[in-house]
């Protein structure tokens, strides 16, 4: 049997181990070879991606998706997206989740695994529907936890509800690395026989089971699984991609990836890993093994968050008590799994209940919008005294909130009706609105005057683009460039200044 691979090094491995900090020109220049590789798909967008770009990397996101989809013409580029939530941390209208996914698709996207934190199927429905009518690939992830909640049966039901609603695939989404090896056997095998689709493995290696829960899926006829190249896998993000080609292969199944190919992508992303390390972005503590994430189910993205979070606070010493904290958060929500959005919300509630010294004392307002059903319906019963004390009922509407929300995308594109904002400027306001404004701002005086020409965006002319971060005098020569390429109608490559006389 043929097992495909997902590599994730641009954007989950990325995101666990160096809080998804890589530029664009770190890889841009392998981004070529990468298409070479044979992978079954490329993770390289979404997830914190977006959030990322904006808030620490001054990169349109969008920009980004594009220039990788021109690099690599052959490959499946895939998405992380979050329900409802798309890439924010809050649900949206319905309106704006049509939109964010047809541009998604229109600049390159092939695959959008789409996930709920709560494993609501109402708050994929609309995602799926649309990644469909665009003509993308909707993949159904399953957020995997383990809770007095959750069993394989009722995973199974969700797979099936997402297969009703027109997944391509169903993918076992592990965030904190907490399926055992003898779990993901039965989970695969049982999914096998229920499901008609192809079944997707993704986990990390936080606990350090990952390798042993790989193996057994593929002895239970896993289709794909995720893995990242050797210099960032391990820790927090995948295994390794050369390993388990390697394991494929010895286990008589065919694997259609170039490994050649994929140790030249591994040799650069080890040069980047050198960098990261140079500058303290990677903290190699992501690198260990966290058996106590058995327990905790502390994602490793959560984990490095919730430090950096409470390092800003000057608190750390009480890191301990927040972690007991965690599981009695999670039990008085109904037990979610804890992945974003809900595990940011679980965070930062445990620390405000530590914190305060009495549980609920302060209430952020997170946790009040989930008793309010805006994120959906809990997998458990949550902490009833707690749900009417907060929203004085205790039961959840059985309803969608999102659907009768205002159409967000037509009031924003009428707030900024002045600005002429295209679709990607408009939906990233959506999602970051201070990030956005800050990030159009900064853009917007990166375009020069010069004479009596307002050239704008330069960094979007193509014959421009290897000038992007440049000192005056290049950015001169980009303008110049831009101009005479506009004049002349064909992309002029190289310009020598002494040569340039501009009329004023
Ligand atoms: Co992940």
């Amino acid at each position: 049997m043929k097992i495909g691979i997902t590599e994730t090094i641009l954007r989950d491995a990325n995101q666990s181990l160096v809080a998804t900090r890589m530029p664009l020109d770190s890889f841009e220049p392998i981004l070529n070879r990468m298409d070479k590789a044979g992978y079954y798909s490329i993770e390289c967008w979404g997830g914190a991606v977006f959030d990322s770009c904006l808030r620490y990397l001054n990169e349109d996101p969008w920009e980004r998706l594009k220039i990788i989809r021109k690099h690599m013409p052959n490959s499946k580029l895939q998405m992380l997206l979050r329900g409802q939530s798309l890439l924010g941390y809050r649900h949206y209208s319905d309106d704006v989740v049509r939109k964010f996914i047809f541009n998604s698709v229109e600049k390159g996207i092939d695959i959008i695994r789409i996930f709920d934190a709560l494993n609501d199927i109402k708050n994929i429905e609309v995602a799926v529907e649309e990644t469909l009518r665009c003509g993308a690939e909707p993949s159904c992830a399953i957020s995997y936890t383990v809770s007095p909640v959750h069993d394989i049966d009722g995973y199974l039901s969700l797979a099936k509800s997402m297969e009703s609603i027109g997944a391509s695939s169903i993918c076992i989404k592990d965030m904190s690395g907490i399926l055992t090896p003898d779990i993901a056997f039965e989970l695969i095998s049982r999914l096998k026989s229920t499901v008609k689709l192809p079944i997707v493995l993704h986990s990390h290696c936080t606990t350090g089971m990952a390798y042993m829960s790989y193996l057994k899926a593929i002895e239970a006829g896993v289709d794909v699984i995720d893995t990242a190249v050797s210099s960032f896998s391990g820790g927090t993000s995948q295994p390794a991609t050369e390993v388990m080609i390697k394991v494929i292969q010895d286990h008589h199944n065919e694997c259609h990836v170039n490994t050649q190919v994929v140790k030249e992508i591994n040799e650069h992303f080890s040069k980047v890993k050198k960098d990261f390390i140079d500058s303290g972005i990677l903290d190699t503590r992501v690198l260990e093994c966290i058996p106590t994430t058995l327990i905790d189910q502390i994602p490793g993205g959560m984990y490095s968050n919730l430090i950096s979070q409470m390092k800003n606070e000057d608190i750390l010493d009480r890191f301990d008590e927040v972690l007991e904290e965690i599981p009695q958060v999670r039990k008085d929500l109904g037990f979610p799994p804890l992945v974003t959005p809900i595990s940011q919300m679980v965070g930062t509630q445990s620390i405000m209940n530590v914190l305060t010294g009495k549980r609920y004392q302060t209430v952020i307002k997170e946790t009040h919008n989930y008793f309010l059903g805006e994120y959906g319906r809990p997998p458990g019963k949550v902490n009833e005294e707690l749900m009417i004390r907060l929203v004085g009922q205790k039961e959840f509407a059985n309803k969608r909130l999102s659907k009768e929300m205002e159409p967000q995308y037509k009031l924003t594109k009428e707030k900024y009706a002045d600005k002429n904002y295209g679709r990607s400027d408009l939906l990233s306001l959506i999602l970051f609105p201070e990030l956005t404004r800050e990030f159009i701002k900064k853009r917007d005086s990166d375009n020069l005057y010069l004479g009596i020409y307002k050239v704008k965006k330069v960094e979007q002319v193509e014959s421009v683009k290897k000038y992007k971060k440049i000192d005056v005098e290049d950015k001169l020569k980009a303008v110049l460039i831009a101009i005479m390429s506009n004049y002349l109608d064909k992309p002029v490559s190289n310009i020598d200044l002494d040569e340039i006389y501009v009329m004023r």
